[in-house]
């Protein structure tokens, strides 16, 4: 029997390159978005490759149908071993002015909704006896550019939420572990309507001490790492993938 991701936000951008990353090592797919064009163009996608799996259209923020999506998981692929909690979005605004409505949104989608799904795939995974988390968070969960409170702040709780759950899910055999990805180009890894070419100056480059910007499967190798059984010993671990921006010490003339 094939082994099992979901994956949330996995339509576009890095959720879209862990998809196919997951399908390529084997995986059948779950895929959840809110974005149904996108999610449709992608298993057509997948189809001509020859991966198995289903797309649904989900809100991540919403318990119920959180819940359909786990229960068609239960009748279409009989088992879970690895979730994917990727789906994110952000409000932007200075702090002054921010509405409360769009921080809510923002902790709603990026952290209640990451702790609504993982309540969905531990169950599960507690049955078998394993299974892996991931929790995609973010470098601004260590550190900032002004007016990102309401992101930041999501990030931050996946990072809190990742150590938490690794403690309390460890006796049943469930890693957690974060990624907290830097500057990613996620240009040509839109749906086809919304697809743009990636757009680098030299200088966005070379401020990284890796010498480029990031890529989706950058962060997608690194997900089929934390997943497999080379990484049994990892939990509780976030990995920073940011070309060495988090520790590059940066002094002004
Ligand atoms: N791109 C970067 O540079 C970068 C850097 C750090 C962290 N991240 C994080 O990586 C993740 C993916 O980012 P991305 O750049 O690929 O974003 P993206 O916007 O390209 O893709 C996000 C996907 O999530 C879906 N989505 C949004 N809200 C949803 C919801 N409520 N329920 C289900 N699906 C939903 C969107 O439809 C979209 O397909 C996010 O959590 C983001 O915060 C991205």
């Amino acid at each position: 029997m094939s082994k099992v991701a979901a994956v949330t936000g996995g339509a576009q951008g890095i959720g879209k390159a862990i998809a196919w990353a997951f399908a390529d090592a084997g995986y059948e797919l779950a895929v959840a978005d809110v974005d149904r064009e996108a999610g449709n163009e992608l298993m057509r996608e997948l189809g001509r490759r020859g991966a198995k799996g289903f797309f649904m259209p989900v809100d991540i923020s919403d318990e119920q149908q959180v819940g359909r999506w786990f229960k068609l998981i239960d009748a279409d692929l009989g088992r879970l071993d690895a979730l994917i909690n990727n789906a994110g979005i952000s409000r932007n605004a200075p702090m002054l002015e921010l509405p409360l409505a769009s921080f809510d949104q923002v902790i709603g989608v990026n952290l209640r909704g990451a702790f609504i799904c993982s309540q969905q795939a531990a169950r599960r995974m507690k049955t078998r006896g394993a299974g892996s988390i991931i929790h995609i968070a973010s470098t601004r969960a260590l550190m900032s550019e002004a007016h990102t409170e309401a992101y930041s702040a999501s990030k931050g709780g996946l990072l809190a939420l990742t150590h938490a759950m690794a403690v309390s899910l460890g006796p049943f055999g469930i890693r957690v572990n974060a990624i907290s990805p830097g500057w990613i180009e996620t240009a040509d890894w839109q749906k086809s309507s919304a697809s743009r070419q990636p757009v680098h100056s030299e200088r966005d480059r070379l401020q990284h001490p890796a010498q480029r910007v990031g890529t989706p499967q950058d962060i997608a190798a690194a997900c089929l790492y934390l997943s497999g059984q080379d990484a049994g010993f990892i939990t509780g671990h976030n990995l920073v993938i940011d070309g060495g921006m988090t520790v590059k010490m940066i002094y002004e003339d």
